[in-house]
């Protein structure tokens, strides 16, 4: 299909843009997020935003969203200036914002989040439950994801809860839909699934603004891309002319060398080995080992047992069966604490509600589990904190005005960083990172692979759960695979194996 040419979008034959944003700047203190950012949807694309952490992709969705007000610049629909001065008045105008950080209320239930605002009533004005409950069922059906309507949203897991917001959003009618890194938590078949739901958007000439890190979404999902580089606009380029290297070198400014720069580390003696490690249903009967300097890959379907595994060697949950040795002496772990004790630590997915106190600066927050570390006797070092603090910033690149600005303000990808860098700094010889890399730019990603192979190389056991199946094959040494509770196959040799070698695996045990 022949789409009107974007250089020329005021030529007498082009019809208005479905949306176009033109000249947007919005300043926060002490940064200037956006600095005349433009950006031009049509109907059925898809256009992919794309930047490095912090370059302000994020803020100019909410200046879509009408959750910001620009300082200057301004904002079209169908070629007719509009302004939002609230979230309201920009979905009435037909915008559906999934932010990154999802708004979903964790006290109501699924049906309840799906319908607020918008409630069903009855005579008397009593909320209909059953028809939002039946309503809920189906459009969660829609998008292949079977949901109970009356669970509590704090009971989901992340992927659960994005697919809510997706179902969320697509219950109102819009005409563009801006998606802000909506698979950070799915796994490869939910990727899918959502790729057909933007197909389907497209074929209903609903437009889709699609912001994510990974590149491989990106080839297949958008027709355009649009970069941003440090709040302005750094590119555009076609469908056809996407190229790796090209996009890299627009989003960083510069060429990046490897993606994987993978490092071998000489292996140690096993120093954590876990055996018939169980809590129903989830986990069903865990074994392995890791031996220092390794990198233990572990992946599968979201729901395969990843995380919980994880948890149970943490001492986060309870394990209804199986023991854990650390160093060849069989250990008691009750809590995260007695973990910590063992030198353990987890990094979790869900960084952003279990990582980071948002209202506290980021020297703070960097600060917090490292107390004991830093202090001396009663009183926070704090030049200690602060200079500790600005080695990881350097190595992290973590973008941020300064070590105390609040953690709240930072953009989603640097809040991760700063999550990494305060577990980093603890003396830790079992290292277990859960989705390290998810939602952080490419440039980033390689500083956090250097920062695995480091830790491997100091003779740490570094256990890397990924639904990255290029970074678990780039990055591991030894791959385990999950399928329902238990594992289903293990990769010796990732560097010579396929994502299709893992996904068999991860789908069904028996095929394998
Ligand atoms: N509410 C806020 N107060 C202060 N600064 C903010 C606020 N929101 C964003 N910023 C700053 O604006 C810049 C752009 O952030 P934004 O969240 O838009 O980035 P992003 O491109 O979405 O990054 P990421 O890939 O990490 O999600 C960052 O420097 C961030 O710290
Ligand atoms: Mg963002």
């Amino acid at each position: 299909m022949a789409s009107p040419d974007h250089r020329s979008p005021r030529s007498a034959a082009a019809p208005p843009a479905l949306l176009e944003m033109r000249g947007i700047v919005k300043s926060f203190p002490g940064v200037r997020a956006l600095d005349g950012v433009d950006l031009r949807l049509h109907r059925g694309e898809c256009l992919a935003l794309m930047g490095e952490n912090g370059a302000g992709k994020s803020t100019l969705m909410k200046v879509l969203g009408g959750v910001y007000r620009p300082d200057a610049g301004e904002i079209l629909i169908d070629g007719v200036p509009r302004q939002f001065a609230r979230p309201a008045e920009s979905q009435a105008a037909g915008i559906s914002v999934i932010y990154q950080e999802l708004d979903l209320i964790p006290q109501l239930t699924v049906a309840e989040n799906l319908f607020l605002g918008r409630e069903r009533t009855r005579a008397f004005g009593f909320v209909d439950s059953r028809d939002e409950a039946r309503d809920t069922r189906d459009q969660l059906a829609k998008l292949g994801v079977e949901l109970d309507p009356d669970a509590r949203v704090e009971t989901l897991t992340v992927a659960e809860q994005q697919f809510v917001e997706i179902a969320k959003a697509l219950a109102v009618d819009a005409r563009a839909v801006v998606m802000d890194e909506p698979t950070a938590a799915l796994s490869q078949r939910e990727v899918e699934r959502l790729f057909g739901i933007i197909d389907g958007l497209k074929g209903r000439g609903i437009g889709v603004v699609y912001i994510s890190h990974r590149m491989e979404e990106i080839e297949r999902v958008a027709d355009r891309v649009t970069v941003l580089r440090d709040g302005a606009g750094a590119g555009e380029l076609r469908a056809g002319e996407l190229d790796r290297g090209g996009i890299i070198h627009m989003m960083v400014g510069r060429p990046l060398e490897a993606e994987f720069p993978k490092v071998k580390a000489e292996l140690g003696e096993v120093l954590l080995e876990v055996e018939g490690l169980a809590r129903p249903p989830k986990v069903r009967g865990v074994s392995f080992a890791m031996r220092r300097g390794e990198v233990l890959g572990l992946t599968g379907l979201v729901g395969a047992g990843r995380t919980e595994t994880a948890r149970l060697i943490f001492g986060a949950d309870a394990k209804a069966a199986g023991s854990v040795r650390v160093g060849g002496r069989e250990v008691s772990i009750r809590s995260p604490r007695d973990a910590v004790r063992l030198g353990i630590c987890l990094l979790t997915e869900d960084r952003k509600r279990q990582g980071l106190v948002l209202g506290r600066s980021v020297r703070e927050n960097f600060g917090l589990p490292n107390l004991d570390r830093l202090s001396r006797g009663p009183f926070v070092d704090e030049a200690a904190e602060r200079r500790k603090f600005a080695a990881y910033r350097e190595a992290l690149a973590i973008r941020v005005p300064g070590a105390e600005t609040p953690a709240g303000s930072l953009s989603g990808g640097n809040q991760q960083k700063v999550v990494l860098a305060k577990w980093l700094e603890r003396e830790t010889e079992v290292v277990l990172f859960d989705e390290p890399t998810r939602g952080i730019d490419v440039g980033a990603k390689v500083e956090i692979y250097r920062l695995i192979n480091r830790l491997a190389a100091d003779g740490k056991a570094v256990l890397m759960i990924s639904s990255e199946l290029p970074e678990v094959l780039g990055m591991a040494d030894r791959v385990l695979v999950m399928h329902e509770g238990q594992i289903a196959g293990e990769i010796t040799d990732p560097g010579r194996a396929t994502q299709e070698d893992i996904l068999k695996l991860a789908m069904d045990r028996d095929a394998a």
